[in-house]
């Protein structure tokens, strides 16, 4: 069975074509590259020893689009293709709104086009804005704080819209809660350019001494030692989580809404101490103001996934935190050597 995957060279999106392909499924990749690089098409390759088509295309066009359902014989979609940088959503709303919105629209029309009706959507654990219970349950009030987060809420009262108007479609929408680590083999990960937003590429950045000091943004939050506390889970495991959402698809008709999380928060300190431990190496850092707009605990009930997808989270922090810093050091490696070190 062939799965296109939008943004399927993305940080979260290879992670999942690996799976796919070891689960048995043919992956057709649709990315744009406007923040990935084509080398991960072979390093999903190199990891599977499957072969993966790849079309730099951008979503947003549904020429190209409808040439590619017209080549392949797609039966099924995840849809990871996106911008999903907070902070420069606020600064570049239009762009936000652009990209997410007409990407989204532009796939499902062709995706109507081709009776193709069944779709996995990413959407974030931000559309939960400031929570008022814990742990957080998928029918809670959705409110979202900034442009970025819109175009997920959007997206998921589009696919809402579309399946009350046309029951034939099978459609599962995954909000993620933190997503870090990266593949065991060291060979893809995350690594944003310049100056990192999120928490662990920047811890990473740092202990890699590519960054002097990691700022914990406030250490008066109501949690355990005053920072904040979020759901971490490694992308492996989110990335299985797509396998049982795309098996529910292809299975059932119906839209249905899932977390994607451990169930378990950590605070920032708590994440520095682990990778501190797990790495033998040091992470300086000192305590700065709050970052505006950031809420003291999110973690997610994983009751839903657990019982309706049959999947939970297995791997734990250590893991995530030696992960993602073997995925650095690694790649540190690749290019002294040009390379070389991509055979597994
Ligand atoms: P990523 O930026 O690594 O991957 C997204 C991919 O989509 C990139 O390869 C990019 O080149 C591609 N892309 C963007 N716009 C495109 C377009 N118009 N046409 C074709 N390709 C396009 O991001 P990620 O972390 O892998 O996130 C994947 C999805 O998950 C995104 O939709 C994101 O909003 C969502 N999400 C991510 C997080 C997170 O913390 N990483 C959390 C919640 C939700
Ligand atoms: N933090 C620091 N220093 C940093 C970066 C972050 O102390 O340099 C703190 C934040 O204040 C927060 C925690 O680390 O308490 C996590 O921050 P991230 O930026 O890593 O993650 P967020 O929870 O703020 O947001 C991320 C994505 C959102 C997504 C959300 C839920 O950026 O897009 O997870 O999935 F919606």
């Amino acid at each position: 069975m062939k799965i296109l995957v939008t943004g399927g060279t993305g940080y979260i999106g290879s992670h999942t074509c690996c799976e796919l392909l070891n689960s048995g499924f043919d992956v057709v990749i649709v990315d744009n590259l406007s923040n990935s690089k084509r080398e991960v098409v072979n390093k999903i390759r190199i990891i599977t020893k499957k072969n993966v088509t790849f079309y730099k295309c951008d979503v947003c066009d549904k020429y190209k689009l409808r040439k590619i359902f017209d080549r392949e014989d797609i039966q099924a979609v995840i849809h990871f293709a996106g911008y999903k940088a907070v902070g420069e959503s606020v600064k570049e709303p239009l762009m936000y709104y652009h990209n997410n919105l007409l990407s989204t629209i532009s796939l499902l029309e062709v995706m109507k086009e081709f009776g193709c009706k069944k779709i996995v959507f990413s959407s974030s654990a931000t559309v939960y804005g400031n929570p008022q219970k814990l742990p957080i349950k998928e029918d809670f009030p959705l409110h979202t704080t900034n442009p970025y987060g819109s175009t997920k809420l959007i997206i998921e009262g589009i696919l809402k819209d579309l399946y009350n108007s046309d029951n034939d479609w099978s459609i599962a929408i995954l909000r993620y809660f933190n997503p870090i680590g990266a593949h065991k083999s060291g060979l893809i990960g995350e690594d944003p350019n310049g100056i990192p937003n999120n928490l662990m590429p920047y811890i990473v950045k740092v202990a890699n001494k590519q960054l002097d000091v990691l700022n914990v943004f406030g250490s008066d939050y109501k949690t355990r030692d005053g920072t904040g506390v979020r759901d971490y889970i490694h992308v492996v495991d989110l990335a299985k989580g797509h396998i049982k959402a795309i098996e529910k698809v292809i299975k059932d008709k119906g839209i249905d809404t899932y977390n994607l999380g451990t169930g378990r928060g950590y605070s920032v300190l708590e994440l520095i101490n682990t990778f501190v431990k797990v790495n033998k190496i040091d992470v300086p850092y000192k305590i700065v103001e709050r970052r505006p707009g950031d809420i003291d605990m999110c973690y997610a009930s994983t009751e839903k996934a657990k019982k309706i997808l049959n999947w939970s989270a297995k791997l734990n922090i250590e893991d995530m935190c030696r992960d993602s810093y073997n995925f650095v050091v690694n790649s540190k490696k690749n290019k002294k050597s040009g390379g070389k070190h991509e055979s597994l």
